[in-house]
């Protein structure tokens, strides 16, 4: 049986627009079951720590009519060395999808290869797809449109900047990545992303100057300087990444009705002040509200095809 799943948020493909539109349509109807998540159940595989992926998965599937299971690998055998593998396929005989946020990418492609059911991949080192949904959901409501607008991220070159990359450039928006030297953007990443914008009208942009980049941005982003697992690397980090904080200076590079957006948690006095954060141009809950509406799409739009 054919399945599709979400390992990286290129795997939507043309279907990008759709599903941002399928969320931004389940928002408006809150509690309505969804026929193709009424009894259905997912499985959720967590090896990091979550609030938003979490809530917003088991919610999602309770209000679409379905259900949700939590699954901490130190409780599992997969814990104890049953592997990737025979846990793929022994969940797909009893689960609908599963969603797994895990340290290694090879894990998830692993874990999609020999499920029968879609995987989505719930964050890794590489990317996280859930979260774009969400953030092209809230440009879209703020800005009516997701093309033609720039989008300015300061910050770690990490998984985010990844999935922030390849949703641009699919939308046909600029995107211009400022980091600090040592800290750039995959490669790889930073390459697909150039092919797909060369196509659709979207200029990819890298740098090390962060004013450079939010120059009359519209949306300016930033993550966590020390993604989960980096713990060690944090005394460092915070240093090397000082001048790159989201400030009122900096912001004031950008456009006048410029949005801030920031995946969550954020760590208020290091990436991005308060008062960027709690500022009238700070859409930070209503994007993480959108985890919410845009998992339920992830899930609908993926058990329907
Ligand atoms: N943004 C995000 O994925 O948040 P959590 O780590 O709380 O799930
Ligand atoms: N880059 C962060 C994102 C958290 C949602 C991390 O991987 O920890």
């Amino acid at each position: 049986m054919f399945k599709k799943d979400l390992i990286s948020i290129l795997d939507l493909g043309d279907d990008f627009q759709e599903v941002i539109n399928l969320g931004l349509k389940l928002k408006r109807s809150r509690y309505q079951p969804h026929e193709a998540v009424q009894g259905r159940s997912l499985g959720m595989i967590f090896e990091k720590s979550s609030t938003r992926t979490r809530v917003s998965l088991e919610t999602a599937m309770y209000q679409l009519g379905g259900n949700a299971i939590y699954l901490n690998p130190n409780d599992m055998q997969m814990g104890r060395g049953e592997t990737v593998q025979d846990t793929a396929k022994v969940l797909s005989g009893m689960l609908d999808i599963i969603t797994y946020r895990a340290f290694r990418h090879e894990n998830v492609e692993t874990l999609a290869k020999h499920s029968s059911v879609p995987v989505i991949n719930a964050l890794d080192d590489r990317e996280h797809p859930l979260q774009l949904i969400a953030d092209f959901m809230t440009i879209a409501e703020k800005k009516n449109r997701l093309d033609g607008m720039k989008f300015a991220y300061v910050g770690d070159g990490n998984n985010m900047v990844n999935s922030i990359l390849l949703a641009c450039s699919m939308t046909g928006m600029d995107v211009s990545i400022a980091t600090p030297k040592g800290f750039e953007p995959d490669k790889d990443f930073v390459q697909k992303a150039k092919a797909i914008g060369a196509k659709t009208g979207s200029k990819i942009e890298t740098t090390t100057d962060s004013v450079k980049a939010v120059t009359d941005a519209d949306i300016v982003y930033t993550d966590v300087w020390v993604s989960m697992g980096q713990e060690k690397e944090k005394e460092e980090k915070e240093k090397i990444f000082r001048n790159y904080q989201v400030n009122s200076d900096l912001v004031s590079h950008a456009r006048k009705d410029y949005i801030f957006m920031h995946c969550l948690p954020a760590h208020r006095g290091l990436e991005v002040t308060d008062e960027v954060a709690d500022s009238i141009n700070s859409v930070i809950f209503q994007e993480a509200e959108n985890r919410l509406h845009s998992a339920k799409a992830a899930i609908a739009y993926l058990l329907s095809h």
